[in-house]
């Protein structure tokens, strides 16, 4: 199938809708059993999306895409190409008033900034959502966005559209579907294999450069049944419950810092370039 007849089944409008279902999930104070039967309706895109996601999530496919693209043989590119090259992915949306992907990473970044949060902080915020290139490559939205989760062991009531499981065919697995699955008591989520997204992926490019704090931030960034909800500390060690309040501090701005203001990109090229060479080299292995 061509990479248009893909995107033309796609389930969302574009990837900011799952934001925008996150964001409102989280801030209007509704259960998210609420925000389900509400959703389910309202916007029958995100459901479907999950439906998909939810459906096709096995341990195989996570396996087959880890094997595919934890490896990082899509070339070299440096943090500003990669940006640009997320920017391609157009969608719908009107041009004059949505902000472009970059403008969006921006935002997380200098909302960051404006609070003090530390230097290594602001890059996380910056390159956190880089991942995303994987629809670029050709991967559905169910595999690249939505809130993530272990596979290889039950699934947590606390995912989201949790439902939607019923047809996905680990089910028939006894194995996966104890509470510890294929993993150990307290093994750590670094040891888990998690649904395949954006965060695992971009969590592999910046791993050899960055330290625990945003490798968590990135690789757990949409891990809500964990960092939301507190679901899988059976499989938590004590660096997972350390890290958490880092990702929380993070999930903060992830969800909140959109506005509607357009960075000024030449303005702050400068301080982001200081940025990427205080920690990364030149060009990374993507
Ligand atoms: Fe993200
Ligand atoms: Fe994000």
């Amino acid at each position: 199938m061509s990479a248009s007849a893909v995107l033309a089944k796609q389930p969302l409008h574009d990837l900011d809708e799952w934001d925008d279902f996150l964001e409102g999930r989280y801030k209007e104070g509704k259960t998210a059993e609420e925000f389900r039967v509400y959703d389910a309706t309202a916007t029958p895109g995100v459901a479907e999306f999950y439906r998909q996601n939810h459906e096709n999530m096995t341990v195989d496919y996570v396996l087959g895409k880890e094997a595919e693209y934890f490896s990082l043989k899509k070339g070299q590119k440096t943090i500003w190409e990669a940006a640009d090259f997320l920017n391609t992915l157009v969608d719908d949306s009107d041009p004059d008033t949505d902000l472009t992907q970059i403008e969006h990473l921006l935002q997380t970044s200098e909302a960051m900034r404006r609070d003090g949060c530390p230097r290594w902080m602001v890059l996380t915020g910056f390159i956190h959502d880089l991942g995303k290139c994987l629809c670029l490559y050709g991967e559905p939205q169910w595999g690249v966005v939505g809130d993530t989760f272990p596979v290889g062991c039950a699934w947590s009531k606390d995912i989201v559209f949790h439902e939607y499981f019923a047809k996905n065919p680990d089910r028939n697995v006894p194995e996966y579907q104890t509470k510890y699955g294929i993993y150990s008591p307290n093994c750590g989520i670094e040891n888990v294999h998690m649904s395949f997204g954006h965060d695992g992926y971009i969590a592999e490019v910046m791993k050899p450069y960055l330290r625990d704090e945003s490798l968590y931030m990135l690789r757990f960034h949409s891990f809500y049944p964990w960092h939301k909800h507190g679901a899988y500390d059976h499989l938590c060690n004590d660096k997972d419950r350390s890290m958490l309040e880092w990702v929380l501090k993070f999930n903060q701005y992830d969800l909140y810092s959109k506005g509607h203001t357009k960075p000024n990109m030449a303005e702050l090229k400068p301080y982001y370039d200081d940025l990427f060479a205080e920690f990364l080299p030149p060009t990374l292995a993507w």
